[in-house]
């Protein structure tokens, strides 16, 4: 195969070796050039880069392999194919002449069609190399692309979890933070009245008993005191109840907040599940019930900040699928847990089925791919399945479906035991 664009530059001292390869190339339709020593032959080269290098090996000033070596060290040359030409036809001397770079030796006197033949070839390479090279950069480029849309989903792994905790934290601290407000304020109204007669109480000793007397005698008339003691237990045991609960959702929180470990650790599953339940009771409170039924677990070696997330996004997407039909009653979520031998390996089963709108085979089919939501803007990001799909994979664990359209939807994580 020949091109009218390939330039090939011969290198010769000898005019008459230089004008026959001339001949024989150009013949085939190659652009020629001619350099009669080394110097020349480099300065012509980084001029203009040739396809392919011809080159003598005796030649005065510099020799072939010289030039050679000046080639390779020039990066904009190095990549072009060099065929030696010369009457040396010792072993060390073809040796050399790879081992300097050359890609091929031609032994004068030659054939002409064993000249072509192996410029063909040795063109036909370079092309095919150049062209691995450039889809090896592009590879190189598409990995990068990748790796940083890898950090960014990391990143947006956290910000959604991020995102679905400080909305379930803020709705549910919300409620026992007015619990404790209110109780404090009917506290405060209640403690008045007792104030005044604790300070009568105060005086009492002071001498002036029938004043003293008298007076709490009309307090009592005019307060009701076993309303009072009954209104001042409640208010402080709804202040109690309120500060209670505070406090379970912050060790909840704690729970979750394992989310940065990367560290396995040895924890209990229904703890977690109970944590990612609590922190969302807000978006479900009235209108889901929730079943649990948790067998005997065992302590579970896992990433508990990244199983968290999973327990989250999976109830977080049944809550929105029951959501969804506003109108069916008897709404329910059923978290359970077994265990299951799978293949030889004792695993974890976590299951969070759903009375929810299910799900038809179109959308099963792209479930677990990144960005896909049936949600509206700003509801759905399409991303906690895929998110889960990785961080249970990463636990050796897979995440299976069982949906009917209209009638609701299961999914079962399976968490095979790892080895410590
Ligand atoms: N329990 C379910 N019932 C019905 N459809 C579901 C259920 N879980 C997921 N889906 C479907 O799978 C899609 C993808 O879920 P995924 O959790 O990955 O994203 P999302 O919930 O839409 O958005 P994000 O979780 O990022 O906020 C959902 O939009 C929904 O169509
Ligand atoms: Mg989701």
């Amino acid at each position: 195969m020949t091109e009218k664009t390939t330039m090939i530059l011969i290198v010769d001292d000898t005019p008459a070796n230089l004008q026959l390869l001339e001949s024989i190339l150009k013949e085939k339709g190659y652009e020629v050039r001619g350099a009669i020593n080394g110097p020349m032959a480099l300065k012509a080269a980084r001029l203009q880069p040739p396809d392919l290098v011809m080159l003598d090996i005796n030649m005065p000033e510099m020799n072939g392999f010289e030039v050679c070596r000046a080639l390779k060290e020039d990066p904009a040359l190095a990549s072009i194919p060099v065929i030696f030409v010369s009457a040396a036809v010792e072993t060390a001397d073809k040796l050399r002449a790879f081992d300097e770079g050359g890609v091929d030796y031609v032994t004068k006197p030659f054939q002409a069609q064993e000249v072509l033949a192996r410029v063909e070839t040795h063109l036909e390479l370079s092309r095919v190399r150049g062209a691995l090279q450039r889809q090896n950069a592009e590879l190189a480029r598409t990995l990068e692309h990748l790796t940083r849309a890898q950090v960014h989903l990391v990143q947006s792994e956290k910000m959604a979890a991020l995102g679905l905790l400080t909305a379930g934290v803020a709705h549910e601290l919300n409620n026992p933070l007015n619990f404790i407000a209110a109780s404090v304020q009917g506290l405060k109204k209640t403690v008045a009245p007792i104030d005044e007669l604790m300070a009568l109480c105060q005086a009492l000793p002071g001498g002036i008993c029938d004043e003293v007397i008298g007076r709490i005698e009309t307090w009592c008339r005019e307060n009701e005191l076993g309303e009072l003691r009954e209104s001042m237990n409640e208010l402080v045991n709804n202040a109690c109840y309120g500060a209670n609960r505070a406090a379970e959702i912050v060790s909840s929180l704690r729970i979750f907040s394992r989310m940065d470990e990367a560290d396995r650790k040895s924890v209990n599953l229904h703890e977690c599940l109970d944590a990612a339940l609590l922190l969302l009771n807000g978006s479900y409170k009235d209108r889901i019930r929730i079943e649990r039924h948790y067998d005997d677990l065992p302590p579970w070696l896992c990433q508990p900040g990244r199983l968290n997330q999973v327990f989250m996004n999976l109830l977080a997407n049944a809550v929105d699928a029951i959501m969804a039909q506003p109108e069916k009653v008897d709404a329910t979520i059923r978290v359970s847990t077994r265990m299951e031998e799978r293949d030889g390996r004792c695993c974890a089963v976590v299951e969070v089925a759903d009375s929810g709108v299910g799900m038809t085979d179109e959308v099963r089919k792209h479930l677990f791919e990144p960005f896909f939501t049936t949600k509206e803007v700003g509801k759905g990001v399409g991303l906690g399945l895929s998110i889960s799909h990785g961080i249970v994979r990463d636990h050796q664990g897979v995440i299976e479906v069982e949906s009917r359209a209209g009638q609701g939807s299961a999914f079962r994580v399976i968490l095979p035991q790892l080895e410590t």
